[in-house]
């Protein structure tokens, strides 16, 4: 994983703590903050056993809307997601992160009652997103179930005032998932 175009080793971990430290003041329509809405997600996965790539994918699922990226508002964050982090965390970190917004809507099709637990901007972001379905470019892919986890630390992290990780927390998962992603190439 030496791509010049994102710098190696230290550099893409010290670009992803900045990334990461940007969101602090982006909201995106929830009572909470980008930044905190990443840790909860980090730490909802931490709660749950999650892998480092899963909790790493977690707390990165979002880092589309980060401003040191320079994206539009309006692009599709979820993708954008996944073309940053596969380079950077290899492709199940970036492919987990991608998979979020469909998981949504796989939920919304296929399980009775969750989108009365979706909040009111999940609700709003969900029409644009295509609303309820199930697509099967996502949901016959291996790391479809770890998607689904996902979504569900996603969709709970979104309370104020929850204890979380902190970011260096999270960068040390990102150093760990770099470790192993370049061994095993
Ligand atoms: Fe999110």
């Amino acid at each position: 994983m030496n791509d010049d175009r994102i710098g190696s080793g230290e550099s893409v971990l010290i670009d992803t703590a900045a990334a990461l430290r940007s969101l602090r003041d982006v909201y995106d329509g929830e009572a909470i903050d980008e930044l905190d809405h990443a840790l909860q997600s980090a730490g909802r996965a931490m709660d749950d056993g999650a892998d480092d790539e899963l909790v790493l994918a977690a707390a990165l699922h979002d880092i589309a809307r980060s401003p040191a990226l320079g994206l539009p508002a309006d692009c599709a964050h979820d993708r954008e997601a996944r073309d940053w982090l596969t380079p950077r965390f290899g492709a199940r970190v970036g492919w987990l992160a991608g998979a979020h917004v469909a998981a949504k809507r796989y939920l919304v099709a296929t399980e009775s009652g969750y989108a009365a637990t979706l909040s009111a901007q999940s609700v709003t972001t969900l029409e644009v997103q295509g609303g309820a379905a199930v697509d099967a470019a996502f949901t016959g892919h291996p790391y479809w179930p770890d998607a689904v986890r996902l979504r569900r630390y996603d969709d709970a992290a979104k309370v104020p005032g929850t204890q979380t990780p902190t970011v260096d927390d999270v960068i040390a998962v990102a150093r760990r998932v770099r470790q192993t992603v370049i061994a095993t190439r």
